[in-house]
């Protein structure tokens, strides 16, 4: 997946970003330093709590670092772009538009294609993402895995730079998240662009990923980074093969420290943690 004009490339070098509370300030990030290489779909994946949507915010610009750099092919970050789109958890739907309409939103709004170009990018999208029969639904009338989709389509037709996916699938049930990250890889295998995507489920992460950053815990950086060689394009199947497993146990062992630092840190086991490494 080798981005043709190489562009959105994302350095941390050496980030700190504290949060202050009425009485003290904590340290989420400390001297947070990695790579998201451009054209590459980058999986973090790390414990409860260590900043993984405070790094998204800081790439989408809602939040500067207080120390150190966030660099967008060697740019700083400022301020929110259009070339940098995220897609939370929670549904960001416009709820009186219907699903076609959410979709059309970006584009005429910022006006980077005509309407007829939308219009056919908005079918095309809606159609790949299995809601060519639920156009003018509105976002109430679909369930969530169909909301899911819906956003996806109504981020990608603006064709960002970069995507990022905060834990987009996290709440959904097994059966459709699967489906989900399904839907998710055929189009960022065509995209071309650069994603960064942030969950907390190890299957999730390596059956996605070209490279996966592993976070420690709080205050966080970036452990390890790995590479993630299964082939693409991805299909299921792949979660049965031998590097899968080899990967998966990898990935598990370096949780496993995070977790039992904690543990040891705070008298008791992050349990987020715990529950992914017994499944
Ligand atoms: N506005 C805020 N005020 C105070 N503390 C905050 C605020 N936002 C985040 N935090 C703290 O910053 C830390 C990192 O938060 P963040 O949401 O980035 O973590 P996360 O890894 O995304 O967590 P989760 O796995 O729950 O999604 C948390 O431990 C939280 O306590
Ligand atoms: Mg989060």
């Amino acid at each position: 997946m080798a981005d043709s004009n190489n562009r959105g490339e994302v350095v941390f070098e050496d980030v700190t970003r504290a949060v202050k509370t009425r009485k003290t300030e904590e340290i989420i990030l400390h001297h947070c330093s990695f790579v998201v290489e451009s054209g590459k779909l980058t999986v973090l994946i790390g414990p409860s709590g260590c900043g993984k949507t405070t790094i998204i915010n800081l790439v989408a610009g809602y939040e500067t670092p207080d120390r150190g750099k966030v660099l967008i092919d060697g740019i700083p970050v400022t301020r929110p772009d259009w070339e940098r789109l995220v897609v939370f958890q929670e549904t960001a739907l416009f709820p009186w538009l219907t699903c076609y309409d959410n979709v059309m939103f970006g584009p005429l709004a910022t006006k980077v294609m005509t309407r007829q170009e939308a219009h056919e990018q908005a079918i095309k999208l809606l159609e790949k993402v299995g809601l060519g029969d639920f156009m003018e639904k509105y976002p109430i009338q679909l369930s969530g895995g169909m909301q899911r989709r819906a956003e996806l389509a109504r981020a990608l037709i603006n064709r960002p730079t970069i995507m990022l996916m905060d834990e987009p699938f996290r709440g959904l049930d097994a059966m459709t998240r699967e489906l989900m990250q399904e839907y998710y890889l055929r189009l960022v295998e065509e995209s071309h662009g650069t994603h960064l995507f942030v969950t907390s489920e190890i299957e999730e992460a390596i059956f996605l990923a070209d490279k996966l950053i592993i976070m420690t815990n709080k205050p966080s950086r970036a452990k390890r980074v790995l590479d993630i060689d299964l082939p693409r394009p991805r299909k299921a199947e792949v979660l049965r093969s031998k590097r899968y497993l080899e990967l998966k146990a990898n990935t598990l062992e370096i949780l496993h420290e995070e977790a039992v630092k904690a543990s040891r840190a705070s008298g008791k086991a992050d349990i987020n943690i715990e529950a992914s490494i017994r499944k």
